[in-house]
């Protein structure tokens, strides 16, 4: 881009859009990257300058960038028909349903399509509610539980359900019947236990809620299998089973939230594959199409979609309706980013090149700043402290410091959420799956140069 084109860009910019999560007045002095390519885990700026994208977006290029055979598919589909409302059926949404269930092996095996992690989440929590009301109708089934600083998306019922303070406090009051236990963050345990001698404390805080609460007024538990935003929380093997059978005594049905968690990204498809258990509800965004088109998608068991089913007047349908879901174009990005990932068997290399990373990250725990390092597959966590003894979170000045750091030496890398609760200390990485050993190892130089070059 010519320098000129570039001002008039950024002016217009800065002039006319309003980003998210970013200070106006700090944009005028420190104007955004105009990113205009991108290639496998790269991303270019309009001065030419490239980046290694440690967090592939956000969380979401699976399949990294300049995939032309899924531009392509969007290209063809949309000369072939663009979109048209799902009440009908279209040919991409009929067959990625059916893919999808291949997927998770036969059940959950009916999808309802969004267009975001947001709304999949939030079309979740009001068909949990209305599976209650038609199945249950003698019992008040509508609180959901979720975990303390747990992300599920921007609308009101998703902050409800996740609990980041920074996030949902100015917006507050927001969507009743939802309740938080604390997260599953052995560095930190909110108990101030060890494992395994803690005998899964917070797996136990979801029957203690359902039982306090009344279990006959309990509609679900939504949880990430790893909670990613707050430091990539990889959970005690034996602790989602708990939680999933806590659920199940007790009648509560299990949304799992994959929006980041999924496709490929854990090492396997979907994150739940590695501790045994089945959701009830299944919500997926992002890697669906690594970010090529919008889109995103609920799954329900045989069992919940049962409950929907019944004569016209009994209006037992599903009783909402997005203008986009099921999007032709957007279903079709997704069939040509899943055939990519299966060709390359993505899943399985972010298992092989994620093990790489995290042990070229443990050497990192040489430096007193590196309090853990943590991660599966290629959803990774560097969680830094002021003082290894206690363990006290690195400040927000020091953590912006080396995100900067990082990015000045050409490679992106994200923090964690959570400021507002004394967290936000964790550098998080997410790459594309395709990302070499030769990138992974970019990135562990990277943070060892600037985690003990002073920036920090
Ligand atoms: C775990 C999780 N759920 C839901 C969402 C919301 O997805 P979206 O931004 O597509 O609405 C996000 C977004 O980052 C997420 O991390």
């Amino acid at each position: 881009m010519k320098p000129k084109d570039l001002q008039q860009v950024l002016e217009a910019d800065l002039q006319h859009v309003w980003h998210p999560i970013t200070q106006h007045r700090i944009l005028a002095k420190q104007p955004p990257k105009v990113i205009v390519g991108a290639h496998g885990s790269t991303v270019v700026d309009a001065e030419g300058r490239e980046y290694l994208d440690g967090m592939a977006g956000l969380w979401c290029v699976n399949v990294g960038y300049g995939r032309r055979e899924i531009a392509e598919a969007v290209y063809r589909q949309l000369l072939e028909l663009p979109y048209y409302p799902h009440t009908q059926a279209n040919v991409p949404a009929a067959t990625l349903a059916d893919r999808l269930t291949e997927l998770v092996g036969g059940e959950p095996r009916h999808t309802y399509f969004v267009n975001s992690g947001t709304e999949a989440n939030e079309a979740a929590f009001k068909l949990v509610r209305q599976y209650h009301r038609q199945v249950h109708p003698h019992e008040p089934r509508f609180k959901i539980i979720g975990r303390h600083y747990a992300y599920h998306g921007t609308s009101l019922a998703t902050l409800a359900a996740g609990a980041i303070p920074e996030r949902k406090s100015k917006y507050e009051p927001l969507g009743d019947g939802f309740l938080h236990v604390p997260p599953v963050y052995c560095h930190r345990c909110p108990f101030g236990l060890t494992y395994p001698s803690c005998a899964l404390a917070c797996a136990k805080q979801f029957e203690y809620a359902i039982k306090a609460e009344g279990a006959e007024t309990v509609a679900a538990v939504v949880i990430e299998p790893i909670q990613s935003a707050l430091g990539v929380l990889v959970p005690p093997e034996e602790y989602l089973g708990e939680v999933s059978a806590a659920c199940r005594r007790h009648g509560v049905l299990l949304i799992l939230d994959e929006v980041i968690n999924g496709f490929g990204r854990t090492g396997r498809w979907f994150a739940y594959q590695h501790y045994g258990v089945t959701p009830d509800l299944l919500c997926l965004a992002k890697g669906l199409t690594s970010g090529y088109q919008p889109i995103g998608a609920v799954m329900a068991t045989s069992r919940v979609f049962d409950g929907f089913l019944g004569e016209v007047e009994e209006n037992r349908q599903a009783a909402q309706i997005n203008t986009w879901g099921g999007h032709a174009a957007a279903c079709a990005a997704a069939l040509a980013n899943l055939e990519i990932m299966e060709r390359e068997q993505l899943p399985a290399r972010a298992a092989e090149t994620g093990a790489y990373l995290l042990e070229g990250l443990r050497r990192l725990l040489s430096l007193p700043v590196v309090g853990d390092v943590r991660g599966k597959g290629l959803l990774l966590a560097v969680e830094l402290v002021e003082d290894r003894a206690t363990r006290a979170p690195l400040g927000g000045a020091r953590m912006a410091a080396v995100v900067r750091g990082c990015l000045e030496r050409g490679v992106i890398v994200g923090r964690s959420s959570g400021a507002g609760g004394g967290f936000g200390n964790c550098i998080t990485l997410a790459p594309p799956l395709v990302l070499t050993r030769g990138e992974a190892d970019r990135i562990v130089e990277t943070l060892h140069t600037v985690l003990s070059g002073g920036t920090a």
